[in-house]
């Protein structure tokens, strides 16, 4: 099958968070499996670094009122054709894709994102400037959600758009509908207006021919209004075309016996010499090397959603518990100011680094002894499988991707080699802190722990399960267009 993916970051020359890691991934997992995948992603100036060897596939004229005219190149990366769309009005500029250097969005988005989708479209389309032609064209968040509506009121290729996080929508004054090129039919409640609003997301949620999420219990979440930031009874209207397929993990890159960020590398039957990459890890943030109390690890975006305020309250507790802790992670102002003032409180016990470091990413993992991912929602989350194939234990909150990897221990659970990990319900301090309690005292139970830890890295977190999961899904867009 020919398959169009198109995606506003992937790693690892682009990412923001793990839309970038599955860009990278499920690609390379379909075309092992013999599909024929090709990319599409805005020459971002890393992509221009990084393939300056890119040759031109296409110009291409305006296209629509506001869209300026650009060209696509061709790319390749380890075997995973690349197609970029080179337009520097749009993309040539330095930083983060979506926001400026204060952590707006930028200006002309809807520009950026509707050219994407623009050109995802007519890719799939009988006018594409392109000998190759997909079957399916597969969108991934807001940033490529309108193609399916170009799609849908032009025809082409069946579409499929998988939500990883439905916080963010991409809406838009009314105006830009004629200035993208879409016809005035699309002007309804069933097409792309959102209370009065251009929504991206909303567009390809009612238009594509399928739509997944990135975890089975998210695609039940978001169908609940306490979930789906004012779509979930559009979800529920397209329940019978939606489904929620798990993420994997890129085991080329996430695997503690080659990983080169590590000093000792180590597995599921080698596991005593994690204790040297712990070791490593407390003297390069500057922690107390002592091994009379376990290391809570997290590696995050630091945002509302990931649920660290929690962590921020009860923080101040862990050096009594006794417990250490390393934050590495960027985002809100207030949170890195508040894990800043955590580690300055508690020398030698919390260490912060602020920024995104791969390297320092992978330390962590391998490093620390406990994950903590307190999300208040999280659709899959891949830091938790990373731990998990790294023997670090996770604690999470039950949501989402979460609830469908952690299983918390038990005695059930651990009689039966299912126990993994740490689970609480609420998301509230108290709820957290037992947690906390729980898997700092099962620490101590080597015994326990063992067992906790070969279990996750035990279990396959491969994307060869998804990928398989993906081609059903494309061959039932291709019935659900016919
Ligand atoms: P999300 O996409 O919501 O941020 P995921 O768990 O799916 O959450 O993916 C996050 C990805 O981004 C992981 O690969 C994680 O290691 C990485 N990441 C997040 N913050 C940082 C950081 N500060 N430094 C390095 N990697 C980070
Ligand atoms: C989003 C979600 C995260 C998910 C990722 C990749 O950023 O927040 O949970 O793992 O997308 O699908």
């Amino acid at each position: 099958m020919n398959i169009l993916f198109a995606t506003s970051e992937i790693a690892p020359w682009v990412k923001t968070g793990g839309l970038g890691d599955v860009a990278a991934a499920l690609p390379a997992a379909l075309r092992q499996a013999r599909q024929d995948v090709r990319v599409l992603v805005p020459r971002y100036p890393a992509l221009a670094a990084a393939f300056p060897e890119a040759r031109p596939a296409a110009a291409l004229p305006s296209l629509a009122p506001l869209l300026p005219p650009c060209r696509l190149l061709a790319a390749g990366a380890d075997g995973l054709p690349l197609y970029l769309v080179d337009c520097p009005e749009l993309y040539d500029r330095p930083g983060n894709p979506y926001l400026d250097s204060h952590g707006h969005d930028w200006g002309d988005n809807d520009r950026r994102f509707g050219l994407l989708s623009r050109l995802a479209a007519l890719l799939g389309q009988a006018r594409s400037p392109l000998d190759w032609r997909p079957d399916v064209v597969h969108v991934n968040d807001w940033q490529t959600a309108l193609a399916p509506a170009y799609l849908h009121y032009e025809g082409g290729a069946a579409s499929v758009v998988t939500v990883h996080n439905i916080a963010f929508q991409g809406c838009f004054p009314a105006g830009l509908r004629a200035g993208l090129g879409l016809p005035e039919a699309a002007w309804r409640f069933d097409g792309v207006e959102y209370h009065g609003q251009l929504s991206f997301l909303k567009a390809g949620l009612q238009l594509a021919d399928q739509l997944s999420t990135v975890s089975p219990t998210y695609a039940r979440e978001i169908q609940d209004e306490a979930f789906g930031y004012g779509l979930a009874p559009l979800l529920r209207h397209r329940a019978a075309a939606l489904r929620g397929i798990l993420n994997g993990i890129d085991t080329a890159i996430w695997n503690p016996a080659r990983d080169a960020a590590l000093d000792y590398p180590y597995g599921a039957a080698r596991l005593a010499a994690k204790r040297g990459n712990r070791r490593a890890l407390q003297e390069e943030m500057g922690l107390e090397v002592r091994d009379d109390r376990p290391i809570f690890g997290v590696v995050s975006r630091l945002t509302q959603q990931k649920g660290l305020d929690l962590l921020l309250t009860v923080g101040h507790g862990l050096p009594h518990l006794p417990a250490q802790l390393v934050v590495l992670g960027s985002g809100d102002k207030a949170f890195e100011a508040g894990f800043t003032a955590l580690a300055a409180a508690h020398p030698g016990q919390v260490a912060v680094t602020l920024g995104f470091s791969e390297r320092l990413a992978h330390r962590i993992e391998a490093g620390a002894d406990i994950f903590l991912m307190p999300s208040r929602f999280e659709p899959c989350g891949l830091n938790q499988m990373y731990s998990l194939a790294y023997g670090t234990p996770p604690l999470v909150r039950a949501t989402g991707g979460l609830a469908d990897t952690v299983v918390d221990l038990g005695e059930a659970s651990l009689a039966e080699g299912s126990a993994n990990g740490f689970v609480f319900a609420d998301a509230n301090p108290h709820a957290f802190w037992l947690a906390l309690e729980r898997a700092a005292r099962t620490w101590h139970d080597r015994r326990t722990w063992r067992r906790l830890q070969q279990n996750g890295m035990r279990r396959d977190w491969s994307w060869k399960p998804a990928a398989q999961a993906y081609l059903q899904l494309y061959r039932d867009a291709l019935a659900a267009k016919r």
